[in-house]
Parts: C-alpha cells; sequence; structure tokens
C-alpha cells in the first residue's frame, strides 16, 4: 500500500516540469479556441471565466478552495486552466472542449477532498471550479419541504437558508459547514442525525447534471441507473453535477448536546467498551460519537483520552434517564448537557462553546479558520473489540502523536435500508472509524512522521475491523488503498479500491459507468473504471 502511495507522490513530482508550464500555454489557447466558438462569452467575461497561469486571479482562485495544506506546495502540481463557469453553458463548453483537447477535468465544489483529488492530478488537467455555483431555493410548501441546492453550495450555505425559512426542518448531512455539497452528495454524506435519518443521499429526490456528451440532463432524462449511481457512487466518475433536489426533515423545537471527557486514568476504556454496545443500538435520536486521542500527562508520560461528544433529538430530562439505564458507564449528569434549537447544535459541534454569543450567519462563512496538513482514513468495525483488546489499542495509540480516533455509531434507521438502494454499502456495520492526524509543521519530514503515524493506527486496526474486502468511506479520500492510473489494467486496479469503497454495488457502478461515459471522460485517481472492451 504504501509503495503505490509512493508511487502516486512520483507521479505528482514528474509532472511538476518546466515542460509542463510551457504545455499550459498552448492548453490555454487551444481550450480559449473552443470555450469561445462553443459560447458566446464576451472578452471581458472570458477573463474571468477562463483563468491562465498568468492570470493574476489563478493562485487566488485556486487556493480559495485547497483545504489541505498538503496539496498547498510550491511542487503541488498546478491545473494548467481553471474554468470557473457562471452559466450552465459554460460547464457544458468546458466539458466539451476539455475532451476535445483529450485532457483530463477535476471537478471541484468545495474542495475537501481529503487527497486533493478535486485539484491535483499527475497529468496535465483543467479544473472546473463551481464555487460560483451556490444558489439555494428552499420550497416550504412542496410535500414537507424541499430545496434546489447547486453543488457550489457549502453545507452551511444549505443550513442557513433551511433555517430562515422554519427553526423545525432541517438537513442530515455533515458537520463541518464548509464542505461542499457537490462531493459531499455524491460521496454519501452523514452527520449527527444519520441514525435518525440515515444517510444524506437518502434524501436526494432529483439532480441536474451535464454528461460526457455535455447534454444538461435531470433525474428523468438521465434514468434512474445513472441517479442510483449518483448517490454514492462519487462524484468526478460519471458527469458534473450542476444541483440536488433534497427533501428537508422535521427537528424538535429543543435539541440537547453533551460532551463527557475521561482519560485513561479515569476509567475511558470501560466507557468506550460499553459505548460500542450502546450507541449503535440506543435510541435513534441519539448520536454519540467517540474521539480517542493521545495526550501528554503533567508528569510527561502519555495517555489517552476519550472525548465523547453528542446531540439528542429531544430533551435533557429524557436522555439523562435514558442513559442511566442504558450507559451507566458514562455518569452523564443534567449538567453536562444543553438544551439548544437545532442551529445552534450545528454551531456547538463547530466548537463555539457558548452558542448563544455566535449568530447563525457564521454557517455562511466560506474561509475556514485554520490551514493544515491532514491525512485521513476509514474503517468499519461488525463486531465490538474485547477490553483487553482495547486495553492493546490504548497502549499503542498513546504513543503516536497527534493521531486519533473517531468512532461514529452506525445502526437505527440507517440498517432499515438495503444496502444498494444507493451505491453507498456500508448500512449494516456497527461503527465507522476515522483515522486521522492533523498537524501544522510543514516540510516531508513532518509528512513522513505523521502520515507514518496514521498508518500504524491503520495495521493496529486490522484484526478489528471488516474484512474481504476491507471497508472504507469515499468520502474519507484514501489513495493509500489504490489507485487507477487508467493503464491497461485499470480495471483491476479500479476494483481494489472499488471493493473496499462500493462492496458489491461496484459491479452496477462500473455497468452504469461503461454505458454512460464509455470513452472514460470523467476519470480521477479513484474513479469508477468501464468495463475492458472485450468484456463490454
Ligand atoms: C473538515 C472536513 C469535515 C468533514 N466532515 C464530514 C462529515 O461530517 N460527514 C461526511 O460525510 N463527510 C465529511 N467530510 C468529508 C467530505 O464529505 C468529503 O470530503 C466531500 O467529498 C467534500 O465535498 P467537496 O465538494 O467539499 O469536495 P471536493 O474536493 O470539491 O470534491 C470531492 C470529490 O467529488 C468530486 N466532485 C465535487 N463536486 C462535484 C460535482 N459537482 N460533480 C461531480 N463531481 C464532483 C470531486 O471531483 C472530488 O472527486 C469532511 C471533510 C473535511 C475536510
Ligand atoms: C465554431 O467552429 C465551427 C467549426 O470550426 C465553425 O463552423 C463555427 O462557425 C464556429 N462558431 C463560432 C461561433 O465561432
Ligand atoms: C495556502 O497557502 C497560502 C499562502 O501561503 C495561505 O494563505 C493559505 O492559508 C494556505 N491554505 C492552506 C489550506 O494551506
Ligand atoms: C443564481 O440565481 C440568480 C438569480 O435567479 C441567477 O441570475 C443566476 O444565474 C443563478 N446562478 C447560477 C450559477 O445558476
Ligand atoms: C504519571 O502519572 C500517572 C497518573 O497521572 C501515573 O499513573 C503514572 O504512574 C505516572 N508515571 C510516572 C512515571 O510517574
Ligand atoms: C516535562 O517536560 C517538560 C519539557 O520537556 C519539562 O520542562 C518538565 O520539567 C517535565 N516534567 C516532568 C514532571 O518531568
Ligand atoms: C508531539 O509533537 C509535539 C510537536 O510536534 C512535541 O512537542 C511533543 O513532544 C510530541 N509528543 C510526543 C509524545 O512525542
Ligand atoms: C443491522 O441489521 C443487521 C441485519 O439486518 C443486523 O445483523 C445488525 O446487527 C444490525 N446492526 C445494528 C447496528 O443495528
Ligand atoms: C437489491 O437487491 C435485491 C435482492 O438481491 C433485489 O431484489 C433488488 O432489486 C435490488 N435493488 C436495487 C435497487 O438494485
Amino acid at each position: 500500500m504504501d509503495k503505490t502511495y509512493l508511487i502516486f507522490l512520483l507521479f505528482f513530482a514528474a509532472s511538476y516540469s518546466s515542460l509542463v508550464s510551457a504545455d499550459s500555454v498552448t492548453v490555454y489557447k487551444d481550450f480559449v479556441r473552443c470555450f469561445t466558438n462553443k459560447t458566446s462569452i464576451s472578452d471581458k467575461e472570458l477573463s474571468d471565466v477562463v483563468l491562465s497561469r498568468t492570470s493574476v486571479s489563478f493562485t487566488p482562485v485556486l487556493r480559495a478552495y485547497i483545504r489541505n495544506a498538503r496539496f498547498n506546495t510550491s511542487s503541488t502540481p498546478k491545473p494548467s486552466v481553471i474554468v470557473v463557469p457562471r452559466v450552465e453553458s459554460h460547464v457544458q463548453a468546458a466539458v466539451i472542449c476539455t475532451k476535445t483537447l483529450n485532457l483530463q477535468l477535476k471537478i471541484r465544489s468545495g474542495g475537501h477532498d481529503y487527497d486533493g483529488l478535486s485539484y491535483v492530478s499527475a497529468v496535465t488537467f483543467i479544473v472546473l471550479d463551481l464555487s460560483n455555483f451556490r444558489n439555494i431555493t428552499v420550497d416550504m410548501n412542496d410535500d414537507g419541504g424541499s430545496a434546489w441546492v447547486q453543488t457550489g453550495a457549502t453545507l452551511g450555505e444549505l443550513y442557513y437558508r433551511i433555517w430562515e425559512k422554519s427553526e423545525l426542518h432541517a438537513f442530515p448531512a455533515g458537520l463541518c459547514s464548509t464542505v461542499g455539497v457537490g462531493g459531499h452528495l455524491s460521496g454519501g454524506g452523514y452527520g449527527h442525525m444519520i441514525r435518525k435519518f440515515g444517510l444524506t443521499i437518502d434524501h436526494v429526490v432529483d439532480a441536474t447534471i451535464v454528461d460526457a456528451k455535455g447534454q444538461i440532463l435531470d433525474r428523468k432524462s438521465m434514468g434512474e441507473d445513472l441517479f442510483w449511481a449518483i448517490r454514492g457512487g462519487g462524484g468526478g466518475s460519471f458527469c458534473v453535477i450542476l444541483a440536488f433536489k433534497v427533501k428537508l426533515v422535521e427537528v424538535p423545537k429543543t435539541v440537547t448536546v453533551f460532551r463527557v471527557d475521561k482519560s485513561a486514568d479515569q476509567n475511558a476504556l470501560d466507557m468506550v467498551h460499553k459505548w460500542q454496545f450502546v450507541a449503535p443500538r440506543t435510541d435513534p435520536g441519539l448520536f454519540m460519537r467517540v474521539l480517542l486521542s493521545s495526550a501528554t500527562r503533567k508528569n510527561n508520560t502519555t495517555t489517552v483520552n476519550a472525548k465523547l461528544r453528542a446531540l439528542y433529538l429531544g430533551n435533557a430530562d429524557d436522555v439523562v434517564s435514558m442513559l442511566a439505564k442504558e450507559f451507566p458507564e458514562l455518569g452523564l449528569k443534567k449538567e453536562d448537557c444543553r438544551e439548544m434549537t437545532w442551529i445552534q447544535s450545528l454551531l456547538w459541534w463547530l466548537n463555539h462553546v457558548d452558542v448563544d454569543k455566535v449568530k447563525p450567519e457564521i454557517l455562511l462563512e466560506r474561509e475556514p479558520d485554520s490551514a493544515k496538513f491532514l491525512k485521513r482514513k476509514s474503517d468499519y468495525v461488525e463486531k465490538e473489540m474485547t477490553k483487553p483488546e482495547l486495553n492493546r489499542l490504548f497502549q499503542r495509540l498513546a504513543t503516536l502523536n497527534r493521531t486519533g480516533l473517531v468512532l461514529n455509531p452506525y445502526g437505527g434507521n440507517l440498517n432499515a435500508t438495503a444496502t444498494n438502494a444507493t451505491a453507498f454499502p456500508h448500512r449494516h456495520k456497527l461503527y465507522k472509524i476515522q483515522h486521522s492526524v492533523t498537524w501544522t509543521d510543514a516540510g516531508p519530514e513532518a509528512d513522513r512522521l505523521y502520515v507514518g503515524n496514521l498508518r500504524t493506527t491503520y495495521k493496529i486496526m486490522t484484526p478489528f475491523v471488516s474484512k474481504n474486502p476491507r471497508s472504507s468511506y469515499l468520502n474519507y479520500r484514501d489513495v493509500d488503498i489504490g489507485v487507477n492510473d487508467h493503464g491497461a489494467d485499470g480495471y483491476r486496479k479500479g476494483e481494489i479500491y472499488g471493493r473496499k469503497y462500493f462492496g458489491e454495488n461496484f459491479d452496477r457502478l462500473v455497468r452504469v459507468k461503461t454505458a454512460v461515459d464509455p470513452d472514460n471522460f470523467f476519470r480521477n485517481e479513484q474513479s469508477i473504471p468501464t468495463l475492458p472492451s472485450k468484456r463490454r
């Protein structure tokens, strides 16, 4: 696995040469010739919509949605051209012209791809930046409430626009407000209501796209196979998604949040052990996430801290008495709980402790408050770990600086949907783990150290997680599990990560891909491969 990743990085490094820069001038000229032919764009508008490397906007526009400092360096490969469409016909022309020039198109909505696949490539490429596609129309009169949301909008903007119309309606998606709708919804999506309402894609009812021929299609004209694929099968394999139509859900006037922190010296181990039995089986209105991380004690020895963060769709008294019975090891008290509105619960999860002092308008902010180096990996657990197993995990984890495991409970109503209802297959698992490392010091040495630490947690977890295949969550993008260089055996390579991300749904995804994009125009390092031509 390490070897695959190394090759991936070498591709990156190799493609960054002066040769490519010279090329980029030609690419830009050819692209503009085609683009102006396909659209009726004025010269003035063209300079804002199609950016060459020499444009003053090129670097600021590229950086505006880079969310991982690892891919923000001078040696990170850059696109030859950035297209920032303002209308749908610009997207159509971008697809047709990139295809005509036989180049790779990277589609970017919120730019939160953990391995930067929406704006980095090893080959000559063009970035399609959808940040102008951020319109949101909420209609409370449509069948209990729905919204059309363009893919360049952020989750925070969607939550805010719903809240403006109704405090008793919400949407079950991710907890980070700057995440883009485009990548999040096409990759599955979940947040703190996953056990009550299932995945984000379970609430998607329509979409508009630009396909590989440059046509604009909706659910009816694209057909149910492709509509199935873009709900969990990942953006970037099938089409450019312009907008999704989503159904809203109802939330109570009062919800409760709480946090309980325990160190290894305060029986964190007993708490985490019992959590595995309670969190996936309790009331679907209760979501309890646990974060395990290494920490240094006052006497300079290391330990593991367990931090539990929870949302209950109801009031504090009810959840306290429920957990007194189900989870006494937690020792939850009413004083640990805070009652608030649903929109305030989002602010609380964004680490605003005093939610009365911040306004929901902060959900509209697009600039994240930090620019850090990250690496993430994912795993699924199907059977509870025993106390001795957890103990060994704690001892190893304590020595791995800056590394953490985030345990997200499944079960509840998520479990009620068939694993082939959408492209996302991992519905019947006990819980999901996000392996996480975040650091601030630049350079290859820090990169090796911290990414190495994370790969160690991944090795340590091998006996305790899903097998054959070892499953992964697409939205926790991880190029370590394999990349497809689209060479002769691209199908086989695609199957390695494809089975991990999609399980048995991989086969249907390949059939859809082969039908809608036989030339494999929509491709990236981990896209769905087409069937080898002799098998078509
Ligand atoms: C800080 C942070 C917090 C997160 N929290 C959560 C969470 O709570 N829950 C959760 O489920 N996930 C979470 N994620 C993961 C997140 O859902 C994924 O990274 C998601 O794919 C990001 O979408 P994006 O549009 O911002 O990313 P991008 O980097 O723009 O895109 C991601 C992928 O989708 C493709 N794509 C993007 N837009 C389109 C489009 N319009 N049409 C076709 N393809 C497209 C890209 O080419 C790329 O392959 C988090 C990520 C970060 C960095
Ligand atoms: C676009 O190109 C085609 C083929 O070269 C040409 O016939 C057509 O007139 C061009 N259209 C515009 C608007 O430039
Ligand atoms: C990228 O680099 C620029 C310039 O140094 C910086 O302002 C920005 O915060 C960085 N972003 C990330 C995510 O590293
Ligand atoms: C967003 O909506 C406005 C107002 O209706 C419209 O003028 C604009 O073209 C829309 N933007 C996109 C990218 O669709
Ligand atoms: C460090 O402190 C912890 C508790 O705070 C204690 O259990 C441990 O024995 C101490 N170790 C040393 C080497 O002092
Ligand atoms: C812990 O380490 C710090 C910095 O290395 C040092 O200043 C401090 O004295 C150490 N404390 C103990 C209890 O050893
Ligand atoms: C973790 O890293 C930080 C800085 O990167 C360092 O100060 C600290 O001593 C390290 N801790 C351990 C346990 O290695
Ligand atoms: C989900 O359902 C499956 C069977 O339908 C069952 O085996 C599994 O234990 C359930 N998981 C949870 C977390 O409820
Ligand atoms: C899912 O699988 C079941 C049983 O194998 C099958 O009957 C059903 O048609 C499948 N559904 C979809 C959407 O493919």
